[in-house]
């Protein structure tokens, strides 16, 4: 089992599925939510409309279509609100119900954005740590994902996952 960190845009990835930050539309959006509906092309929110949504800290599988990806998991990440309102919970629910579906296909690798660190505003260094507690914690439940790659778009995100993944 490999935890690694890259900084790359996510829509390039060789893996066998990126997960999106969406919101509970699945309809598409900004940020990175944008940028893989761009990339994966119209099919993509076709096959998005037939899933009626997605609710906060859960998870839902698509096709990747266009992608180099096979598939796209689609979560919804919380938005921050101060921190006190369940959003750790909801964003390590979102980690660990990627990796449930992702686990139901035969995925062995798998690449994250930093969910909810763009336009829904949670601290990246909080979010880091999240995520990367959350990956290891439930990483041995899954022992087919071999690899899961941390994404990150700039190089100040990198350096926090970096600095998070030796802690
Ligand atoms: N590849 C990798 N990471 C990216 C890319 C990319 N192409 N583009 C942005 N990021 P955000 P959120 C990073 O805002 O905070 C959408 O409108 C970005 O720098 O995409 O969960 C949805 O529809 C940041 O580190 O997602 C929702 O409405 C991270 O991805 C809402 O935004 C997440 O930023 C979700 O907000």
């Amino acid at each position: 089992m490999i935890l690694r960190t890259v900084h790359a845009n996510i829509t390039a990835l060789q893996v066998d599925a990126v997960v999106n930050a969406a919101n509970s539309s699945l309809l598409g959006g900004g940020g990175v939510d944008g940028a893989i509906h761009r990339a994966a092309g119209p099919e993509l929110v076709h096959e998005c409309r037939l899933l009626a949504g997605c609710k906060t800290g859960d998870a839902k599988l698509t096709k990747g279509y266009r992608l180099p990806a096979k598939y796209i998991i689609h979560t919804v990440g919380p938005v921050w609100r101060g921190g006190t309102n369940g959003e750790p919970e909801l964003l390590a629910s979102c980690y660990r119900r990627s990796m449930e579906v992702a686990a139901t296909r035969s995925i062995s690798s798998l690449a994250f954005p930093s969910i909810s660190t763009g336009i829904y505003g949670y601290p990246i260094e909080l979010a880091a740590q999240v995520a990367i507690n959350t990956v290891r914690t439930v990483l041995p439940k899954f022992p087919a994902i071999e690899e899961v790659i941390f994404c990150c778009f700039s190089a100040s995100d990198l350096a926090v996952y970096d600095s998070a993944l030796v802690l």
